[in-house]
């Protein structure tokens, strides 16, 4: 059989296994079979139901205005506070006491802040900024460690309808004043510093630095977090002495359902970052029904915790907004899982009772690495679902998940979403779906994807493509920051009328749908596509590799070659019978086209800081190149740590 490097993606992984809810799951959950039907049926009166699970002030006259694509209006007319919704209504109705935030510093202080308490803090922030000038549609952007106070930020901000633009609290200077200048913010919100890794790490001293090259940049709110020294700029405020002076009556306004709420930059692995713009309504609406409908919330009784940074769109839609829409009851953890002990995680669990963990990927292979009798020395059985998210999840990683922090009986609900999308697009329901180890499985309610060829074609069962969104979504982007162009060319180009996620998909045999990498990442071996996802998923199906990144370098005989760097599990050094035994494991896996050319044992993989393996970094290596840009790699020495311990293995 000769494929042509154009027709498709190949499907080489096939999964058997399948875990369907069980009965006292189902028969309890926050939705069933019938919201698919619904759905279909009506799309947009699927919509305008869950839209009215917020609190509108103004009812919309349309759902959808969709005559000027790709530029959606969703529920054009209607009128809402955001903070509103994730905040006074739930005290409103008499909810004041339920806690919104159980806080764990790194250091072990913890606090509880309650509905109530949130809103009188998010009422007085909205008060100060108004008093520091701050008017609706200025934007401000943020800066914080994982603290309370990052969430009272954004709701305040949102509160008076000052988009904000949240940069990532590991960001250097370049980042953070290129994002300052782009979004065009006078003011910002930091912190002296936060705890990371068992010491106080500073926070303020970059933000001087980047505000120094902002001209436009007039003040800067410091909360006091560490209480480390830093240095003082005419500029700075104290956040405890302005927001504790103001009032704590707010009467807040509406504003139309499609006022600007935030613009977040792409975490993205190459390119200048985008500066994604996310809307009111329609991002609420989403936001909130697929955190009920994916996590099968129950307020009243859940904890759910989310280890995501308030930097990334999933601290954004999983923290804070979706979760608080729904007045859940969550745990917020500020440090690293590693911090003071490589159990912290389920330290955590135990002691608040975690019923809802969502997680990334990155993270629970590393889990992996670390072993299971670290989780297996905690009560870890309030947990009831299990989220992954950031990553396609390797089998072997879900697995793994599944029994040893899910005692075997939690669904895994792997949600396949992006920045752009602002919420989650597909992912099992766990209540419905018979879950697949690995595989992102099926549209959500609401929303229609594809995975088509070259020629926009949906493939048929058994066959891979590119992942594809054929209708407009109340959550989706509404352009790039300032750059319409760039959205058009971006998302839109490449498929009329279809919105194109930039990431490679198959469908396996029963319609369901795996995610298959970045496009950028897909490899040409002898005129075949093939995932690296897929390669690297029988590498960590091998029990003695904990985890593992491919790429594709170039090669006189086939194109391009596949290059595995892999970090073994609980052992530093391989053997040459041992590597080669790795490579016909690939082989025997996916099939002899799969085998890779080299396999290398490394101690660590470089990553982005939001967890994702940069393989263009890799590719220099694999090729033998002068290393490119590494500005975007959470720990910048560890390309040349891989470099000096290499060990490899190759043949054939
Ligand atoms: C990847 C994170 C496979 C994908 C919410 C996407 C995933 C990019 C999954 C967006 C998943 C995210 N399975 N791949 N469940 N979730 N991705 O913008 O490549 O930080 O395009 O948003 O992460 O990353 P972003």
């Amino acid at each position: 059989m000769t494929q042509t490097p154009q027709e498709t993606l190949a499907n080489l992984l096939s999964e058997e296994r399948t875990f369907p809810p069980s009965p006292e799951f189902s028969s309890s959950a926050n939705v069933t079979e019938t919201a698919y039907e619904e759905a279909s049926a009506d799309r947009l009166a699927f919509w305008d139901t869950q839209a009215r699970r917020l609190d509108w002030t103004k009812d919309w006259d349309q759902v959808l205005d969709w005559s000027n694509p790709p530029f959606a209006k969703w529920f054009t007319g209607g009128e809402l506070n955001v903070a509103v919704n994730c905040l006074d209504r739930h005290v409103e109705a008499g909810l004041g006491d339920r806690v919104a935030i159980h806080f764990e510093g790194e250091p072990g202080d913890s606090r509880a802040i309650t509905y109530a308490e949130m809103l009188d803090e998010v009422k007085r922030a909205a008060n100060a900024l108004t008093d520091l000038g701050v008017e609706a549609g200025d934007r401000i952007v943020i800066y914080m460690p994982m603290i309370p106070e990052a969430a009272v930020a954004m709701l305040a901000c949102a509160r008076i309808g000052a988009p904000h633009s949240v940069v990532f609290g590991g960001f250097s200077v370049d980042a953070l004043s290129s994002r300052i200048d782009d979004v065009g913010a006078k003011l910002i919100i930091t912190a002296d510093g936060g705890y990371r890794k068992g010491k106080a790490s500073a926070l303020k001293a970059t933000v001087d630095e980047a505000a120094d090259r902002c001209p436009a940049v007039e003040q800067v709110l410091v909360v006091r977090r560490t209480g480390q020294d830093i240095e003082w700029h005419e500029r700075d405020l104290w956040w405890h002495e302005v927001v504790a002076k103001a009032s704590n009556e707010h009467t807040a306004r509406s504003f139309d359902a499609e006022h600007p709420l935030f613009v977040l930059y792409t975490s993205g692995t190459t390119g200048r970052p985008k500066g994604i713009l996310h809307t009111t309504g329609g991002y609420l609406t989403q936001t909130s029904y697929t955190h009920q409908a994916v996590f099968d919330l129950k307020p009243e009784t859940d904890v759910y915790w989310c280890t995501a940074d308030i930097g990334w769109i999933t601290g954004h839609s999983y923290i804070v907004y979706g979760p608080m829409a729904n007045g859940a009851t969550q745990v917020m953890y500020e440090g690293t899982p590693d911090t003071p002990h490589k159990g912290r995680l389920w330290e955590l669990v135990q002691k608040y009772g975690v019923t809802i963990l969502y997680t990334a990927p990155t993270a629970i292979r590393t889990f992996m690495k670390w072993g299971e009798d670290l989780p297996a020395r905690y009560d870890l059985s309030s947990l009831r679902v299990l989220g992954s998210v950031g990553e396609p999840i390797n089998p072997e990683a879900w697995m793994w998940y599944r029994e040893h922090i899910g005692g075997d009986r939690c669904p895994v609900v792997d949600t396949w979403w992006q920045t752009e999308t602002g919420a989650i697009m597909v992912s099992p329901l766990p209540g419905v779906t018979a879950t697949k180890p690995g595989s992102a499985q099926r549209a959500l309610p609401g929303i229609t994807v594809d995975v088509v060829d070259d020629d926009a074609a949906s493939v048929p069962n058994g066959g891979g493509g590119f992942l594809t969104i054929r209708d407009p979504w109340p959550s989706m982007l509404r352009t790039v920051w300032g750059d319409d162009e760039r959205f058009l060319e971006t998302y839109w180009s490449q498929y009329k009328g279809m919105y194109f996620a930039g990431d490679g998909a198959k469908r396996d045999d029963d319609g369901d749908i795996w995610l298959l990498g970045r496009v950028d990442d897909v490899m040409l071996v002898s005129g075949h596509n093939i995932s690296t996802t897929e390669v690297e998923s029988a590498l960590v199906s091998h029990d003695t590799i904990a985890e593992a990144a491919v790429v594709g370098a170039t090669d006189p005989l086939t194109g391009q070659g596949i290059v595995a760097f892999v970090i073994l599990r609980g052992a530093s050094e391989s053997s040459p019978e041992h590597l080669a035994e790795l490579r016909s494991h690939v082989a025997k896996t996916l099939g002899p086209i799969a085998k890779p050319r080299q396999v290398m044992v490394v101690s660590e993989l470089p990553k982005t800081r939001s967890g994702k393996i940069m393989r263009r970094l890799l590719r220099d290596i694999a090729e033998d190149r002068k290393l490119g840009d590494v500005t975007t790699l959470q720990d910048s020495s560890v390309m040349v740590r891989i470099k000096e311990g290499l060990q490899s293995g190759s043949g054939d």
